[in-house]
Formats: C-alpha cells, sequence, structure tokens
C-alpha cells in the first residue's frame, strides 16, 4: 500500500505554537520562518493576541493581522477559527498602512470567522470585575464570542453582508444579551439598530478581504506554494490542554490549526515550538515555578514582561520542563526555538522544574484534578549561572559554557531539539543550536 503523506509538487504546512502560556517571543520567531513561506495564517484567538516583531528601529505589535503582512508580497489568512472585532481589525489595517505596509490584495479574511460586538466586551467585561473566580482576561470579549459560536448564536464574516439576516440575528441576540446585562448587571443593555448600522459599515470596509479561506489554502498547497499557521497564545492557555478554568477559549496547540482553517492533519509537515528560557503567565491561574518578589521585579525588567495587548505586568518563574515536555507531546513538536536566553544571563543560579511533588508522590504529567497545580511543590535542580552579556553572540559555540550546558540540559528534559536560540528582539540576535 502506498500511502505517502506528501505528494511531489505539494508545499510545505509548518505550524508553530507557544509551548508554554503564551508571550513566548512567537512574533519574531515567525517573523524569521515568513522569508519560505508564501503563505502566513492565524486559526484561532482574537485580538487578545500581541505579536511583537521588532524590523531595524521599528517595532509593530500585531494583534489580528498575521505577521506575514510585514513581508512584502506574502498572502496573510485569517482562518475560521479566530474571533474578529471588525473595528480592531479595521484600525489595525490602518496603523499599518499608515506605517506604509501596502495590503495589496494580501489580506485573506474567512467569511466562516465569528465576529466580536460590543456585547461580548462588555459581558466579558462584567463577569471580570462582578463575578468571583475572574480569569484575568484580556476583556476583548473572546470567551463570550467562542460561547456564542459553540452555542449556535454567534453570527459570521459572511452574516454581516446579508442585512436581513443579520438584523434578524442580532435582534434575537441582544434581546437575550440586554435581559442578562439588565438583570443580572443591572447594567443598560444595547440597541440592536445602532449595531446594527455600525457593523453594516465595517463590513462595507472588510468586503474586499473576505473569501473562502480553506479553498484558497488548499489550492495554495497544491500549487507548491508553502504555508505557515502562527498559533496565537500558548498550549496552557489551550481551552482543552490548559489549565482550565484559567485558558483562553480556543484551541491554541496545533490541531487547532487544522480545526480552525481547514487544513488536514496529513497535510502538516512540522511543527515547532517557541519556548521561552524561564517561565511567564498573564493573568490568574496556577504557576508552580513562579518566582518571589525580588527575583520576579528583576526577570520581569530585565525581559520587558508586560503584555503588549494590555500593557499588564506578566508573572515570571523558573523554566518548567514537565509543562514542555507535555506540550512536546500535545502538539507533535518536532523541534523548539528557545527565546529571551539573555534576560537570564546576570543570574548567580538558574533553576529548572524537572517533576511536581504532590502528597508524597512525584509527577512528570499534570493530571486533571482541581488544585493539583495550585498545591504540588516542583522539584529543582539548579545550575550555575553564565554572568556574561549574550546579547551580541551569533554562534551557539560562542555561548559561555554554563549557558550551553543550560539550553542542553533543557534540551535533554524536554525531549526533543532546538534549532534556534534568540537573545534579543532583532532578528539579527539569533543564533542556530548546533
Ligand atoms: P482571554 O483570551 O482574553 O479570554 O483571556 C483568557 C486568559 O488567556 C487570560 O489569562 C489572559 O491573560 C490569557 N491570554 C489571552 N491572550 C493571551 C496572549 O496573547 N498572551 C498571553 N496570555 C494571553
Amino acid at each position: 500500500m502506498n500511502c505517502d503523506r506528501r505528494k511531489p509538487g505539494r508545499g510545505e504546512v509548518t505550524v508553530l505554537v507557544g509551548a508554554q502560556w503564551g508571550d513566548e517571543g512567537k512574533g519574531k520567531v515567525i517573523d524569521i520562518l515568513t522569508e519560505d513561506v508564501q503563505y502566513v495564517v492565524r486559526y484561532q484567538g482574537g485580538n487578545n493576541a500581541g505579536h511583537t516583531v521588532v524590523i531595524g528601529d521599528d517595532s509593530y505589535v500585531l494583534h489580528l493581522i498575521p505577521s506575514g503582512i510585514l513581508h512584502e508580497g506574502k498572502i496573510c489568512v485569517i482562518g475560521h477559527g479566530v474571533v474578529i472585532d471588525p473595528k480592531a481589525l479595521i484600525d489595525e489595517i490602518e496603523l499599518l498602512k499608515s506605517k506604509g505596509i501596502s495590503f495589496d490584495g494580501r489580506l485573506k479574511i474567512s467569511g466562516k470567522a465569528h465576529v466580536i460586538f460590543p456585547y461580548h466586551c462588555k459581558l466579558d467585561e462584567l463577569r471580570e470585575v462582578k463575578k468571583k473566580g475572574r480569569i484575568g482576561t484580556t476583556k476583548k470579549g473572546i470567551g463570550p464570542c467562542y460561547a456564542d459560536k459553540v452555542s449556535r448564536a454567534g453570527i459570521r464574516i459572511a452574516d454581516l453582508f446579508d442585512r436581513e439576516y443579520l438584523k434578524k440575528r442580532l435582534e434575537l441576540n441582544i434581546d437575550e444579551k440586554n435581559a442578562i446585562l439588565r438583570n443580572l448587571y443591572k447594567t443598560p443593555g444595547f440597541s440592536a439598530g445602532e449595531i446594527f448600522q455600525e457593523y453594516v459599515k465595517y463590513a462595507d470596509r472588510l468586503k474586499e478581504h473576505v473569501c473562502d479561506t480553506t479553498l484558497l489554502l488548499n489550492e495554495a498547497l497544491r500549487n507548491g506554494s508553502s504555508i505557515l499557521f502562527e498559533g496565537a497564545q500558548g498550549t496552557f492557555l489551550d481551552v482543552d490542554y490548559g489549565t482550565y478554568p484559567f485558558v483562553t477559549s480556543s484551541n491554541a496547540t496545533a490541531g487547532g490549526a487544522c480545526t480552525g482553517a481547514g487544513i488536514g492533519p496529513s497535510r502538516i509537515d512540522r511543527v515547532l515550538g517557541v519556548v521561552k528560557a524561564y517561565t511567564t503567565r498573564v493573568g490568574e491561574g496556577p504557576f508552580p515555578t513562579e518566582f518571589g518578589e525580588t527575583l520576579m521585579e528583576k526577570i520581569r525588567t530585565k525581559g520587558g514582561e508586560f503584555g503588549s495587548t494590555t500593557g499588564r505586568a506578566r508573572r515570571c518563574g523558573w523554566f518548567d520542563s514537565v509543562l514542555v515536555r507535555n506540550s512536546v507531546d500535545i502538539n507533535g513538536i518536532d523541534s523548539v526555538i528557545i527565546t529571551k536566553l539573555d534576560v537570564l544571563d546576570e543570574l548567580e543560579t538558574i533553576k529548572i522544574c524537572t517533576a511536581y511533588r504532590y502528597k508524597g508522590a512525584l509527577y512528570q504529567s499534570i493530571p486533571g484534578n482541581p488544585g493539583f497545580l495550585e498545591d504540588c511543590e516542583p522539584v529543582y535542580e539548579e545550575h550555575p549561572g553564565w554572568k556574561k552579556d549574550t546579547s551580541e553572540i551569533t554562534l551557539h559555540r560562542e555561548l559561555p559554557q554554563n549557558a550551553r550546558k543550560y539550553l542542553a540540559r533543557v534540551k535533554e528534559l524536554i525531549g526533543t531539539d532546538i534549532i534556534l536560540v534568540s537573545v534579543g528582539k532583532s532578528r539579527k540576535q539569533t543564533l542556530v543550536y548546533e
């Protein structure tokens, strides 16, 4: 039986994911990998994401538009697994245009992507402010929009072009949301008419970009083009695999590329994971290797660990190999890129978490029982630091010996290859792992 996966002439598919809690530095890596592909695709999340790309003296933060837009000629696709706030998207397009980025038919949006409305943002915000057990969301309406999608009350981009249908759906939805807003949260509701008028204008602005992106991508592959799928957030924010309920509402893992963009699993040629040399997370939720106050402040400042979407201070901690090893399994990661190694440059000693101790037993994985990650005790090994600036180093063999040992130990513990190491924000601060 001949069942070769990749037919001759077909383009290559790479899926890139965050292997921790997001903010691993994916923007820079995507920017480097984009050189070798023709298409860059977002498949989940929304404008809760913030991918920072530094080109020369300019820094761009992309929330919804794939980072490929910064490369002339690359086609950028927002797949149907993404939730789109049209106003945020239009603002992002305008901002990029004002910085001289040309679109030229390069942005494609799936008509099947769900739309974020003001009531989604309001409900997200109210749940965060008024409910006990807050998640620490970005308040961009992500959770409520995905909830409507799954409960089959959502409105999709293509629906914006059918005025009668849109009006009816909006009235139905807003009736229900207003009842919740007024009765439960004692807050004024929304006017379906006003939202209709506003969103019809957005539809006109976005129309030129909307198409059947699943067909587009599969045709592109057949014609020999290569595709990079850029995951947003990270593995442990995935709604299924993450530290539930402190997660986002989409599948940030590699499988999300199939369901969120319409590419079959057999088309994926490689999965790459982006891994920070330490760990961070934003918002609430368990974090076993979180630093104490002094180290937190030091690493947060050195690493610029502030959210690119909300500006919130990120929580920082030691590298957790249990998390990343699990991430390698969940995503089927073939190789990883280690980022922000330079942030550890000044430390005397550096710890790596190798297991969790919970009720006397050792764990190498994360069982789903509530309270496990909150109550477990990380088991650490301690490594000597290198106390040397690595940010100008361009060759792996020129890294201080202790930095090379640290990377080798990380590689051994996570059980997968390291291909690149990043030691700063710019493209040239990247070295090939030998
Ligand atoms: P939401 O995605 O806004 O609903 O937020 C849910 C959780 O995911 C919160 O803990 C957020 O801080 C986190 N989150 C969402 N997007 C990102 C991201 O791009 N980077 C890091 N954390 C994120």
